[in-house]
Formats: structure tokens, sequence, C-alpha cells
């Protein structure tokens, strides 16, 4: 039986959590309306395998009887982006506000710096329209653009090697965002006004903070 190490380390506080975290990536899937258009852009420009295809003519998950055509794309470490093709799917609704279609994305990573950079040339050589490269507070590095289906995906590469690591300044922000709403309506108050002053004095907060090192 494997050993799962449940022990929080030594002076930290108790984490919540089954002690189990997920390996990888294994797939995320999404939508296309165009599996050849999708497999072109997903090999010829991303540079990625075609890993493993599947028909069926119901969803084995729901028993939806929707036929479909799936089909993965592998990455360097294994893991692996996915796609559905289902005919007769009309187009998916427009957006209620454009915060879906910005912050909606995948973020793909890179080596490094200049890998981003070789991506963005390569990218704008083949007429996609690139956003970036974006410096996000010295912690990545990133581009943005689209896939053929409308999906944003993100070229990034970390430029703090601890970026995904500041566990304890993640709950204290989890504690100032949630307690802010609940402050806020308890009040009366405007709850998107109030977290914004939120925002901006934490933001100088951290400004400062950054300032002092
Ligand atoms: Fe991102």
């Amino acid at each position: 039986m494997p050993t799962i190490d449940k022990q929080p380390q030594r002076g930290a506080p108790p984490r919540p959590g089954p002690g189990l975290t997920p390996r990888m990536l294994n797939h995320a899937a999404w939508v296309t309306h165009d599996a050849a258009q999708t497999a072109d852009f997903y090999t010829r420009i991303m540079g990625m395998e075609l890993a493993s295809t599947v028909f069926d003519d119901h969803v084995p998950s729901t028993g939806h009887e929707i036929p479909y055509f799936h089909i993965f794309f592998r990455m360097g470490d294994g893991s692996t982006l996915a796609f559905f093709e289902a005919p007769g799917v009309p187009p998916p609704a427009e957006s209620t506000h454009p915060a879906y279609d910005v912050f909606n994305h995948v973020a793909l990573q890179a080596r490094d710096q200049d890998e981003v950079l070789q991506w963005h040339q390569w990218l704008t050589s083949q007429g996609i329209p690139v956003v970036g490269p974006v410096d996000h507070k010295g912690l990545i590095l990133s581009i943005y653009f689209h896939d053929p289906s409308g999906l944003r995906l993100e070229i990034t590469t970390p430029l703090d090697k601890e970026w995904n690591r500041h566990t304890d300044k993640g709950y204290a922000d989890l504690k100032r965002w949630v307690e802010c709403k609940q402050k806020a309506q308890a009040e009366g108050r405007d709850v998107p006004k109030a977290l914004i002053e939120m925002i901006r004095t934490t933001r100088r907060r951290y400004e400062h903070e950054h300032d002092a090192d």
C-alpha cells in the first residue's frame, strides 16, 4: 500500500485536504467545431503530438446521446489538451461580460524567458495576433493568443522559481478578500466598490514592501 505523508511540516499550520494531491494535468478539454483545424493548430503551430483519439455515439460518463470525436495533443511533460467535435452543436452563447473572455484561459509553460520570446516570434510569423510579453510583477513572463476555437492560450515562464509556493500569502489574501466582502455586505455597502478599495490599498502596501527590499 502506498504511504501518504499527511503530516504537515513541523511548525507549519495544518492545511485542509484529504492528504491526496493530483499528480499532474492529465488533460483539459474543450469543444471545437473543426477537429482538423484544431489538429493543424496544435501540431503544426504548437508543436504538440497528436496523442490519442476516440469516437463514440454517446458520452460514457453521463449517458448523453451526443456523438463525438475526441482528440488529445501531448505536451513535453506528457500532459495533454483535448477537444471534442460533436456534429450539429450550435456555436456557444456570447459572454455576458468581457471578464469571461479575458480570464478564462489555459497557460502552457516554456523553458525560460528566451523561449517565451521565441514563441512570440514564431506565432507572429504564422499570422497569429499575440499580446505581450507581459511581466507579471516579476513572477512570470507571458504572451497571450487564441487557438482557432477562440480558446485563450498563454505561454509563460516563471521569473520567480518559488512563484507557486507563496501559500501563506495566499491564505492571507483569501482571508482579506472574503472578510472584505462579508464586512461590506454586513454594513450594506457596495461590495465591488469595497473590494476595489481593498485591492488598491493592498497593492500599495505590497509595492512599499517591494521598495523596502
Ligand atoms: Fe494566466
